[in-house]
């Protein structure tokens, strides 16, 4: 093993460089610009003594293996959009691109080779190579005791992997850049990992209201009646999503209108505008062969084909072009609103096989393995620029992903469906640079249904996928009164969401956070100790570094920007426990106080989501309306502070729909609530008089121990 010499790249990130790296990376292809004046601001973070210990080998098989140490306690986070768990210390993680992630192998939608230690650094390996992350998974002889190694039949505390104090990361290449992460939070860390790669995604604001997938066969009259029911119902709606029958041909598609059931896009997509509505396109990679695109880009493509159709070669800037071209005079120029990039992933299922082999040629010289591993990547960039071209913000769902994404407009989505997996997905994508939506798309029962869309509407993007099933939000009527609750308090709450994402753009902390994100493991600790939870045994520590059951992982509850902690249930479920960081909290809608640095047990009814708001928080907020107002037309905004103690927060506002915020035609207002001698409150707005872009003027709610209904 040779150390590794470091050199600082950014302020708290250091760069090194592994034999020859030849391939195109994810950093490289994503062109990531790192956000110095802001990663200048953080506090100050140094990781010498780690430095001097990672070391690299190059292995006589080919490829480099990359070798860093472990502390008894240290957990490890990240590794992109993980379903089964939280902390991967001790896991194997093999990190390719695939649809089909059910083991817990590592494989996923988005694999990123990114870690993150509770020690306070985080590691990426930029490559777009499967590397293989041994995360404590691995033991050599020479480090073997004999005292560890267990009978099986006799001994309760036989385990499969031996604690180890080493990770191995295989990467099997010539070489590639590393980057190292400095903390001293785990959060910094995040925080850094995402500067460097561009800072956050700042959706527009009408990505942030409710969406909706009709089913795939509907003709434009179908949508807009269904669009319409949702106003009738007072259901607030802000995007309609087609699915692949807006396509002449779809699997593989031509990215065409279908003549018949949508014979006027544009008008349609006008009328849908003039309701309140925005129109999202489904597509996937491979093109048919009687599309428009097929000429042009078959020299363009690999050497085999999926479902029939070509799979391009977007590291091809000409491929990128006639892609861009052809979307944008079909679609953006019509008024679409962004897509969704579905099956940039693959499968090897037994029953379901698709995906161009490893082995594929690309005319870039890339194979299959690496563009399969940067597929997801090349979308979420045309779609990105598509858009910018027409200083016009998109949102979108993509399948897939892998490093350098946090500045992407896109949030990922699966076929799968477990309710719990999908909590903790959203927990986990908060360590990688990732959205994730846990769609609804069909329930077992009421129960269910309303479980399952309470979590979405707290999340990055709330939406119904009822491609498939044709479900609607009001399918269970014993539900309708539940659901519209819930989404119309995600429109109540935009003005704090929005600001919540204006901050990860900023500062590169993800406006959905997992709880070691927002606690430390002393205080996490002290938390279940206070708590008279004594099946939560003392824990042994290797055990706790292993996430092994015994232990409450908090993968099932979450913060919504700073001041907001979302603890859903699921169906079966009637309590649960809840993790409270330290202060004072209030749950949102019954008024309940608890308080912090605590474990508590509630019983929340089926119709009600347990939410704590922080006391003292400030919360900006707005009416339910049917949809997000476009660019300027102008709501109330609400200030609404809770509880008996001073507070303050930031409100972001800027036009919500172009790129005009990034040469500074945006705003960013403290909003201070103090504490009169009488012990009445008073809130100050900072340039109290210069009037918003986006509301017309400011009430405040002042000492609130519950939220008022709208
Ligand atoms: C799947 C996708 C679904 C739906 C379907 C349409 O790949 O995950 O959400 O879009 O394709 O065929």
């Amino acid at each position: 093993m040779t150390t590794i010499q470091w050199e600082e790249a950014a302020p708290g990130v250091w760069r090194s460089t592994i034999g020859h790296p030849q391939t195109l990376s994810p950093l490289a292809f994503m062109g990531a610009e790192p956000r110095r004046e802001q990663l200048r601001t953080m506090p100050h973070s140094e990781v010498p003594g780690l430095m001097d210990n990672i070391g690299a080998e190059r292995l006589p098989c080919g490829g480099y293996m990359l070798e860093l140490p472990l502390e008894e306690q240290e957990k490890l986070y990240g590794t992109g959009l993980q379903f089964m768990r939280m902390n991967q210390r001790g896991k194997t993680r093999y990190m390719r691109v695939n649809s089909d992630p059910k083991q817990d192998t590592g494989e996923t939608h988005a694999p990123v080779p990114f870690y993150a230690s509770d020690k306070g650094y985080g590691l990426l390996v930029d490559t777009s190579h499967i590397v293989t992350m041994f995360l404590g998974s691995t033991m050599k002889q020479e480090h073997t005791r004999t005292e560890d190694v267990r009978d099986r039949n006799r001994d309760k505390g036989w385990r499969a992997t031996l604690p180890s104090s080493r990770i191995e990361i295989k990467l099997p290449a010539e070489g590639a850049h590393l980057y190292l992460f400095g903390g001293p939070a785990l959060a910094d860390v995040i925080c850094r990992y995402n500067l460097y790669c561009g800072g956050g995604a700042l959706p527009p604001r009408w990505g942030l209201g409710f969406w909706h997938r009709v089913p795939t066969l509907y003709r434009d009259e179908e949508v807009m009646e269904e669009a319409l029911e949702f106003r009738r119902r007072e259901f607030p709606c802000d995007v309609i999503g087609l699915e692949p029958g807006w396509h002449s041909r779809s699997y593989p598609v031509t990215y065409e209108w279908d003549g018949e059931r949508f014979p006027q896009p544009e008008a349609f997509i006008r009328e849908m505008k003039e309701n309140g509505f925005r129109i999202n396109l489904w597509e996937h990679p491979y093109v048919a062969p009687e599309g428009e695109l097929y000429e042009k880009l078959s020299s363009l493509s690999g050497n085999y084909s999926v479902w029939g159709g070509l799979a391009p070669d977007y590291v091809m800037p000409e491929a990128r072009t006639h892609y861009m071209k052809q979307h944008e005079k079909r679609h953006v120029a019509l008024g679409v609103s962004g897509y969704k990039h579905d099956e940039c992933d693959g499968s090897e299922l037994t029953n379901n096989s698709w995906m161009f082999p490893a082995h594929a040629r690309f005319p870039s010289g890339l194979n299959g393995e690496t563009v399969r591993q940067l597929y997801g990547l090349m979308f979420q960039k045309m779609g990105d620029e598509l858009f910018r071209k027409a200083n016009r913000r998109t949102y979108g769902l993509v399948r897939a992903s892998n490093a350098a994404a946090s500045p992407m407009p896109y949030v990922l989505y699966s076929d799968l469906y477990d309710h719990k997996q999908f909590i903790r997905a959203l927990c986990n994508a908060s360590f990688s640079g990732l959205l994730w939506t846990p769609e609804v798309r069909r329930a077992q029962n009421a129960e269910d249904w309303i479980r399952r869309m309470q979590t979405v509407c707290f999340s990055p993007l709330a939406m119904l996928n009822a491609w498939g099933d044709g479900t609607k939000p009001w399918s269970f009527p014993e539900a309708e009164p539940v659901i519209r609750h819930y989404i119309q308090l995600r429109m109540r709450l935009l003005p704090y969401l929005y600001t919540a994402f204006a901050q990860y753009r900023e500062t590169g902390l993800p406006p959905f956070r997992a709880m070691p994100l927002v606690m430390s493991e002393e205080e996490r600790a002290a938390a279940e100790k206070r708590h008279a939870m004594k099946e939560v045994s003392v824990l042994n520590t290797t055990d706790a570094a292993y996430g092994r059951s015994a232990v409450n992982a908090w993968d099932d509850q979450y913060m919504v920007g700073d001041d907001l902690l979302i603890a859903p249930l699921v169906a079966g479920e009637s309590e649960r426990k809840v993790l409270l960081p330290s202060g004072s909290w209030l749950e949102l809608e019954t008024g309940e106080r608890h308080e912090g640095r605590a474990v508590v047990q509630v019983r929340p009814g089926l119709e009600r989501l347990p939410i704590y708001v922080r006391e003292g928080a400030v919360i900006p907020m707005m009416p339910a309306l049917s949809h997000v107002p476009a660019s300027g037309e102008k709501v109330p905004l609400t200030f609404v502070h809770f509880g008996s103690k001073p507070g303050q927060c930031l409100i972001y506002d800027d036009d919500g729909e172009s790129f005009d915020y990034e040469s500074g035609n945006c705003k960013w207002r403290k909003v201070v609530v103090e504490m009169r001698e009488d012990g009445s409150f008073q809130g100050e707005l900072e340039d109290g008089n210069t009037p918003f872009h986006s509301y017309s003027g400011v009430q405040w709610q002042l000492g609130q121990t519950v939220l008022a209904k709208d």
